[in-house]
């Protein structure tokens, strides 16, 4: 269904740039009316027809306006209730306006189609309307960091598609609410995974009701509120969980006893609260990296064995429990151990951190307790404090015992190999030495699971994942810096982000809140160990396209758009003609020059420098810098020959880089052929290449980055990508053009031999696109028509061509294939198409080479099921952004790889589909 809309989204708006499109009137009224009230709507937003004329941050769907992001461009007014009036609205994002203020309109509940609301950081107040809990198709609802009083209201309980609640920050009041026989409750959210309620003055005791084995909670975020009574042991039955924070409360009595079921929780935090009883028995809960059980009143208790079988800790913090004993030399000894802080507690004996403690290892803080000699070992340097300690009495001199200077170096994105400029009139030199107006704000971690902030490989990491999203994106980012990461009162981990625009010397409307659309609605998602966070942004007074004002008409809009319609057109013909001859001069040149290929490794009988037509020869360095050092977040997949990464190469182009491991290398003349067998390769439905490093000993190709991974993890639900039987049809359509164009039109024509799910790609718009040529093979002249038979590639477990046989009979409907079926496909296709379908299929697979179509029969076959399916087989795809369901890929960490518009189906504006 929404496939079908995209479709025609996407032919809607290719006439509008050509035909004068005319906005609803309705949606007009209620835009002009809210452009009325606002201050510092976009400049273009003039005339009278939105949807055609483009004004910024409205996208529309024929001719309805489906979308409202203006984050961050200073809008300042009230949310008036002519917003409800937009009856089609899907998406509304105001974020990052501190302006906007007042209440939210007690009609927002009319707003019936829509699927995220995200107002993060603005001034809106009073309380939140009940209505909102008739937006019963809402995925995403963010409130966090306003000014909103009053209680929760039970009837969010009844938004039983939300995925994302986040009420974070505001001065909300009043009891958790749970249904009972009358009234939703916040308990009836069995879809939601997030909880974000922190920082907010909710009251009275969490209500057992609230939790049971039914929710999908994977981070319950109450710390600092004024929630008192008992943690309910129904906490226990939320196996998913993943982040606690009960902290900072007024909690009393024991902790359940079944607190350790939470096997998945990696961060824990119980600490400020009146807690009593034993101290909570942490065995089992082997997923757990940063406990804080700091300041609460536990019953004296021996250090708990626990203390040393906790493999995945990076912070162990509970100061101030009275815990007593000896600290046992295993503690010391998990690979990531980064913080131990036991301040004030009756340890006592000696201190022993053995031998094989972690490297990372960087603070031990034992003030204030009981303990006599500490065992050196030589070269240490973790910075151990053991004032106020017996050891320490009578003014020891020893460097444990005095409180050390705070240091203040802090990681700070490095300039990427060029000097910074000194820049005027607040400009700023960005890190690729640029003087430019970034865009800045605040990145808020609710729970990072690590407590060094001085490792820069950590922060290397959220800055390659902030640029690896921006790219993907095709936001005008030219590139990012972060700096200052400093730790909250509220345990946040703050870090300062400045964005930096691409081309320019500042960002305009759309570039702006697109960023800031990416930020608040969760569409980057930092590494897993930052885990859960926020975004303020500061205002940005640089907007290029200053404020509203120019103002053009928009007849001319519609002449000079169907015009300049023609022109580009011929233009682009006569551009990339140009473009050809001037790199063919260029590469002419270049070669004259110097050897493109020096770095060829000339030691290996490779038969000379390879022939290439567009491939690119990269450094070894280049390729490191581009995957982050080959950094274990930027695997994406590995087999028998190594593993493959995804980079930024310096100009960046986004790309997937497969490095040939020790042992699976192949001769340099194989390699080289298989470079030159690449290189020539290029049509719409094969994986191009890029190029490739042969230096250091090592064999990389470099290959466009293609977004949506295996059409096998797609066949198994793993990427959460629905296919249905027309996009089926589609991909199997792309892919046999692309076996098509290697057969008859490549030069020498190449034979894959290796044909699997697993070998083709999926672009954003599900495009197929034939990858890893490893088995190809060329063929010579006296070759053609005369094809070995030897098997080659991949043997698989369980024969699916006999499965489809034995289940077979061609006398019945569907050939009676209903059991074997996807019941995704046996929902979304016609009876007569797949029975065409199964016969070419097992045309394809026939014993003997006679028997089995040609690829171009194959094509021809894939596009007659498709037109009797009412399918256009020469149309785009739809895009992929509508369409996913369950996001989420089974990967262990609080965002896995979980997204809101992966599992939403929720509309994302045209501009923020992945590229
Ligand atoms: C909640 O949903 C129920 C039934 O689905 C409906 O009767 C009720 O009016 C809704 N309540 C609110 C406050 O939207
Ligand atoms: C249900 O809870 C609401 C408040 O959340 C309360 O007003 C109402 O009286 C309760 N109804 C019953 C039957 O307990
Ligand atoms: C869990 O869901 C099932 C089925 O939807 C329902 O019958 C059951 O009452 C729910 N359990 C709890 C504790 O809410
Ligand atoms: C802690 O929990 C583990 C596993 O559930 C159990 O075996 C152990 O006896 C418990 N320890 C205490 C002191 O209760
Ligand atoms: C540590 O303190 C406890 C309780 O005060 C005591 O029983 C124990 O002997 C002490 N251990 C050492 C090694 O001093
Ligand atoms: C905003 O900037 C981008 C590139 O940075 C440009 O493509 C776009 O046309 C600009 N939009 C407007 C409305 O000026
Ligand atoms: C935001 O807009 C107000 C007027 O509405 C203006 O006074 C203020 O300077 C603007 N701030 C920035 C940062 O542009």
């Amino acid at each position: 269904m929404s496939w079908r809309i995209h479709l025609f989204l996407l032919v809607v708006s290719v006439q509008v740039s050509v035909i004068a499109a005319w906005t609803d009137p309705l949606d007009y009224a209620a835009l002009r009316a809210l452009k009325d009230i606002w201050d510092n709507v976009p400049p273009n937003w003039a005339g009278t027809d939105p949807c055609g004329d483009g004004w910024s941050g409205i996208s529309c769907i024929n001719n309805r306006v489906v979308s409202i992001t203006l984050a961050s461009i200073n809008l300042s007014g009230q949310l008036s209730s002519d917003i409800t009036k937009l009856a089609e609205l899907q998406t509304l994002d105001l974020s990052y306006n501190e302006g906007m203020t007042g209440p939210l309109p007690s009609t927002i509940g009319n707003l019936a189609k829509l699927t995220s609301l995200s107002l993060v950081g603005c001034g809106f107040s009073g309380q939140i309307p009940p209505s909102i809990g008739s937006l019963e198709r809402l995925v995403d609802l963010s409130l966090n960091s306003n000014k909103f009083v009053g209680p929760i209201p039970p009837s969010i309980g009844n938004l039983s598609n939300l995925y994302w609640l986040d009420l974070a920050d505001n001065q909300l009041s009043g009891p958790i609410p749970v249904s009972n026989g009358s009234t939703p409750g916040l308990d009836m959210l069995v879809k939601t995974q997030h909880f974000h309620f922190g920082n907010n003055q909710l009251s009275g005791e969490i209500p057992p009701k609230l939790f049971s084995s039914n929710l999908t909670l994977i981070h319950l975020l109450l710390e600092n509120n004024q929630l008192t009574g008992s943690i309910p042991n129904t906490l226990g039955l939320v196996q998913k969980l993943e982040v606690v924070r009960l902290d900072r409360n007024s909690l009393s009595g024991p902790v359940p006893r079944n607190l350790n079921n939470l096997i998945s929780v990696q961060e824990l935090f119980l600490a400020n609260n009146m807690l009593t009883g034993p101290l909570p028995n942490l065995t089992g809960m082997n997923s757990l990296n940063y406990v804080d059980l700091s300041n609460n009143s536990f019953d004296a208790t021996e250090i708990p064995p626990w203390f040393s079988s906790l493999q995945s800790l990076t912070s162990l913090v509970m100061e101030n429990t009275r815990i007593w004993g000896q600290l046992p030399v295993a503690l010391f000894s998990p690979y990531q151990l980064q913080t131990v802080a036991l301040k004030n507690n009756r340890i006592n004996g000696t201190l022993d951190i053995g031998s094989s403690y972690s490297n990372q290892l960087q603070l031990i803080d034992l003030q204030n307790n009981s303990i006599v000699g500490f065992t050196l070992q030589a070269g240490y340097s973790v910075q151990i404090i053991l004032v106020d300690n017996p050891i320490c009495d009578g003014g020891s001199t020893q460097s444990f015992c005095s409180i050390p200077q705070q240091a203040n170096s802090s990681y700070s994105t490095p300039a990427e190999n060029c000097t910074p400029l000194p820049c005027t009139s607040n400009k700023i030199s960005s890190p690729s030495c640029k003087c430019a107006y970034p865009y800045t704000g605040t990145l808020f971690f609710r729970a990072p699971s690590f407590s060094n902030y001085r490792n820069s490989s950590i922060f290397a990491s959220l800055h390659f994942e902030l640029m690896f999203t921006f790219r993907s994106h095709g936001v005008p980012v030219d590139s990012v810096s972060l700096s200052n990461p400093t730790k909250n009162l509220d345990d946040y981990l703050h870090v300062t982000l400045q964005i930096f625009p691409s081309g320019q010397d500042s960002f305009n409307h759309t570039g702006i809140s697109e960023i800031a659309f990416m930020m608040s609605n969760q569409i980057f998602k930092p590494p897993p160990s930052f885990g859960p966070f926020f975004f303020i942004a500061n205002s940005y007074p640089y907007l290029s396209d200053g404020a509203e004002g120019s103002k053009k008409s928009s007849n001319t809009g519609i002449i000079i758009g169907a015009a300049v319609g023609g022109t580009v057109l011929v233009l682009l013909l006569l551009l990339a003609g140009f473009y050809a001859f001037r790199q063919k001069k260029r590469a002419e040149t270049a070669s004259k020059k110097s050897d493109p290929f020096a770095s060829w490794d000339p030691n290996t009988n490779s038969g000379g420098v390879p022939q290439l037509k567009g491939a690119k020869c990269f450094s070894f360095e280049e390729l490191k810098r581009s995957t982050n050092n080959f950094s274990e977040t930027n695997d994406v997949g590995s087999g028998g020959y190594g593993k493959v990464y995804r980079g930024i190469l310096s100009n960046g182009q986004l790309v997937a880089i497969k490095r040939a491991q020790q042992g699976s290398m192949q001769g340099g003349l194989e390699f080289k052929t298989e470079i030159e067998l690449l290189s020539r390769v290029h049509h719409k439905n094969v994986v191009s290449l890029v190029g490739f490093c042969f230096e250091h000993g090592e064999q990389m190709l470099v290959y466009e980055y293609i977004a949506n991974g295996t059409l096998k993890d797609s066949l198994s639900g793993r990427s959460g990508i629905r296919l249905d039987w027309m996009r089926r049809l589609r991909i199997a359509l792309g892919a046999a053009r692309g076996v098509q164009y290697l057969h008859d039109l490549a030069n020498p024509p190449i034979i894959h031999r290796d044909i699997k799910s697993n070998n083709i790609l999926l672009d954003e718009r599900l495009n197929a696109k034939v990858a890893d040529f490893g088995l190809s093979k060329p063929m010579g002249e006296s070759e053609r028509g005369h094809v070995t038979t030897q098997v080659k590639g991949t043997m698989k477990g369980k024969y699916i061509v006999r499965e489809v046989k034995q289940a077979m009979d061609m006398s019945k409907d569907m050939y009676n294939l209903q059991g074997v079926l996807d019941p995704i496909v046996a929902s979304s296709m016609s009876p007569r198409s797949i029975e065409k379908f199964v016969d070419l299929s097992l045309r394809c697979v026939q014993e003997s080479g006679v028997n089995r179509p040609t690829m171009s029969e194959v094509v021809k076959e894939i596009e007659s099921i498709m037109e009797m399916a009412g399918l256009n087989p020469n149309a785009e795809s739809a895009s992929t952004s509508a369409s996913y369901e369950d996001g989420s890929k089974g990967v262990n960490h609080p965002y896995s790889n979980e997204s809101m518009f992966a599992y939403s189906g929720g509309y994302l504006p045209p501009k923020l589909e992945p590229k």
